[in-house]
């Protein structure tokens, strides 16, 4: 009796696994064969790269229109360059309100992002000076390389600088964001006057 049972359940299994083997092969190779839930794959919505008869020049991705910018975008209209630096040293100024709070994060920033370089206290000897790294100047008693005090250095060339860098600074825009930029100026005002 058990011995009949185990081969009617080898038969069966057998059987399904034909079964599911003739029922999902492809007629063509273009066919998926049989889908589960088949709108996952063939959804009604038009995919980025697909034709489109609904816009002029038949595509999907359309580029959006002039001066379009994603939500939570903020504009710097001061491009990489001397003038842009002038430009925003001359127009730009810090839209923050000067708080303790935003201060204290900005130091915070300040010590993760920029005390290695520029040293705790903004003197231009953070640690990796003390391995070869060209030092940057003291912020309060040094030369900007673009002519000019350090001390005297604007929210908008601060704000340049830490979008673009400068020479050996590579450019903070991926790690800050322009929020946590303008916290960092504020602590870095306070550094030229020390
Ligand atoms: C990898 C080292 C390094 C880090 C990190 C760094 N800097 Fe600098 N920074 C420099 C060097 C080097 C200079 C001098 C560049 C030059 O003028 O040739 C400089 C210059 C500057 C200047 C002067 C720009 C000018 O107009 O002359 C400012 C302001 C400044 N950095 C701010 C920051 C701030 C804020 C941070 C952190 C968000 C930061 N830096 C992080 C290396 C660094």
């Amino acid at each position: 009796m058990l011995a009949m049972s185990k081969y009617k359940l080898l038969g069966a299994t057998a059987l399904a696994i034909v079964t599911a083997v003739v029922a999902t092969s492809c007629k063509d190779k273009q066919s998926t064969g049989w889908q589960y839930a088949p709108n996952m794959y063939e959804h009604i919505a038009f995919e980025y790269d697909q034709k489109n008869p609904n816009f002029k020049d038949g595509k999907t991705a359309q580029v959006p229109p002039a001066g379009t910018i994603p939500v939570g975008f903020t504009r710097f209209d001061y491009p990489n360059t001397r003038a842009g630096y002038d430009q925003a040293s001359a127009e730009v100024k810090n839209p923050l309100p000067s708080t303790p709070a935003n201060f204290e994060e900005g130091k915070v920033l300040f010590l993760h992002f920029c005390s290695p370089c520029h040293g705790e206290n903004g003197q231009g000897d953070g640690l990796v000076t003390q391995h070869g790294y060209p030092p940057p100047p003291s912020y309060s008693k040094g030369q900007s390389s673009r002519g000019g005090a350090m001390k005297d250095l604007t929210d908008g060339k601060i704000y340049h600088t830490v979008t673009y860098g400068v020479n050996a600074m590579g450019s903070y825009a991926s790690q800050l964001s322009p929020e946590e930029r303008w916290k960092v100026i504020m602590y870095v005002h306070h550094l030229q006057t020390l």
